[in-house]
């Protein structure tokens, strides 16, 4: 099955808007025809009107890092998927370590997220991932197991290859500590057999698994050359336009 590369770049909570114009420019001139890889961009929600402006005629798509599940209503704070597609955006980033950690949202919220997203057309990029503990009680497939499926629960097979699943481990996220191409594919391989059950291998087959966690243009090629590893979630490589176009390019 070949399933197309995709890279996408989470700017978490940084660059002002005019950093953000300065680093989407950088990209677009660089990768902005690459038709090879499929390339994302998940700014802040900010900069996400002038970002999806800037990538208007290009291939490079948006992304958000977040959305809420309700249309809307009296939800302080937060932002509909409704609003993210009428920016043009594509994607949407959803269980987020940092969202579960820091902010509390639990499986079956994160699940909510993902419904609404697919019933507005855009497309889940849904982050599982285990701490350091959790790796270290040996517990890593189970907890990924846990979060994916209950992340799932209720997509149907025809919905599903909208679908991107991220494996972020979360000892690996903003720590230069970066799983080792072994690691990283024993764990997308094990994704994509709960996908193959879950769905059919028709449509496991089919599903994006990217890897998240310290990515970078060295380490990039021999993840990537792992057969269940098809793309990236880039941090901190994604803040600075030569580190993002040499992670595109070593997905090309
Ligand atoms: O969403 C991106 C990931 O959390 C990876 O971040 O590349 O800075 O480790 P990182």
């Amino acid at each position: 099955m070949i399933r197309k590369k995709l890279i996408a770049g989470n700017w978490k909570m940084n660059n002002t808007s005019s950093d953000a114009a300065d680093l989407v420019s950088g990209i677009v001139s660089e990768v902005g025809r690459a038709n090879d890889v499929d390339v994302v961009v998940c700014p802040p929600f900010t900069s996400i009107e002038s970002v999806g402006k800037a990538l208007a005629d290009s291939s490079v798509k948006l992304g958000a890092q977040n959305m809420h599940p309700e249309r809307s209503g009296a939800y302080t704070g937060e932002i509909s998927a409704g609003m993210l597609r009428s920016l043009f955006a594509s994607y949407v980033i959803l269980g987020h370590s940092e969202r579960r950690a820091l902010f509390g949202e639990t499986d079956a919220f994160i699940n909510q997220k993902v419904l609404a997203a697919i019933k507005s057309e855009l497309k889940p990029i849904l982050c599982v991932g285990e701490t350091l503990e959790e790796r270290e009680a040996g517990t890593t497939l189970k907890v990924v197991q846990t979060q994916l499926e209950a992340g799932l629960v209720g997509v149907s097979k025809e919905q599903a290859t909208s679908v991107v699943i991220a494996y972020e481990p979360v000892w690996a996220i903003g720590t230069g500590k970066v799983a080792t191409s072994d690691q990283a594919q024993e764990v997308h391989a094990f994704i994509r057999d709960l996908l193959n059950k879950l769905f059919t291998p028709a449509v496991g087959g089919k599903i994006r698994i990217l890897y998240g966690g310290s990515m970078k243009p060295a380490n990039a090629p021999e993840l990537l050359a792992q057969p269940d590893i098809d793309g990236g979630l880039i941090g901190g490589a994604a803040l600075e336009a030569r580190s993002f176009v040499d992670l595109v390019k070593a997905a090309s």
